[in-house]
């Protein structure tokens, strides 16, 4: 089966993607039955603010996204998916995407606007555990894990996006980050065999919009700065 044009090139990063986005966004909204409840108002939802929704998720996925597009899995999941955004734009890196986050009302939006996903309402250990899956490569950004001694039983690569730390020591050593290779100051890709390295273009995401955003996000909530 061949995979879809990069829905990162078109619907971000293309001369007018931001119009292209919001009458993508709009067609896909067609008929939704809307809950507005807390669950709602979230910067990653593309119903709430689609511009910002989607540069916020090519922001914070970047690494992740460019190290699935190296990967090629035939399957992934992510854990805490939200509404579905950043689990959609997976589908240019592999035939099966599963979305999974235990928020009913934000399942059911992505749910209506992605169908390209195979979503799942359920808690994460939960839906691993009674299906027994096994996924080329599950993602989780600031999900409810960085990390989980049962996810080798249930993949062979593990992407992690999302690391705070108030403590010094942590900060120095990167002992707050999961082992394996440290494909950005936010992301590590663990597989059982890569080595607790710099990916090579580790320096690389510093110098983006998001690294701002993060730092931002440090100093005014008490966080030391993302290293
Ligand atoms: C802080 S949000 C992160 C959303 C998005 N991945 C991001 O990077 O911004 C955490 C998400 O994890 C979901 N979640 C919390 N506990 C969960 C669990 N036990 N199983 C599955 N999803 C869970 C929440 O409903 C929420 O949508």
């Amino acid at each position: 089966m061949s995979l879809p044009e990069k829905l990162v090139d078109k619907f971000y990063h293309a001369r007018g993607a931001h119009h292209a986005w919001e009458a993508e966004v709009t067609r896909r909204a067609d008929g939704l039955q809307l809950t507005i409840d807390r669950e709602f108002f979230f910067h990653m939802n593309p119903l709430y603010e689609p511009r910002l929704a989607m540069q916020y998720v090519v922001g914070r996925y970047e690494a992740a996204y460019d190290a699935l597009a190296d990967l090629k899995p035939k399957s992934v999941l992510e854990i805490g998916c939200a509404h579905g955004l950043s689990t959609w734009l997976m589908t240019s890196y592999a035939e099966r995407v599963v979305g999974l986050d235990i928020g009913p009302s934000r399942v059911a939006v992505g749910r209506h606007l992605f169908p390209e996903v195979e979503f799942v309402q359920e808690d994460w250990l939960a839906y691993l555990e009674r299906t027994g899956e096994v996924f080329d490569v599950i993602v989780s950004s600031h999900g409810p894990i960085i990390w989980h001694d049962a996810l080798p039983r249930f993949c062979k690569n593990y992407i992690n996006v999302g690391y705070r730390t108030t403590e010094w020591a942590q900060w120095l050593r990167g002992s707050h980050k999961i082992a394996g290779r440290q494909l950005s100051f936010s992301t590590t890709h663990w597989s059982a065999d890569n080595a607790g390295t710099r990916g090579k273009s580790y320096w690389r995401y510093f110098f983006r919009r998001n690294y701002l955003k993060e730092a931002r996000h440090a100093v005014t909530n008490g966080y030391l700065l993302p290293i």
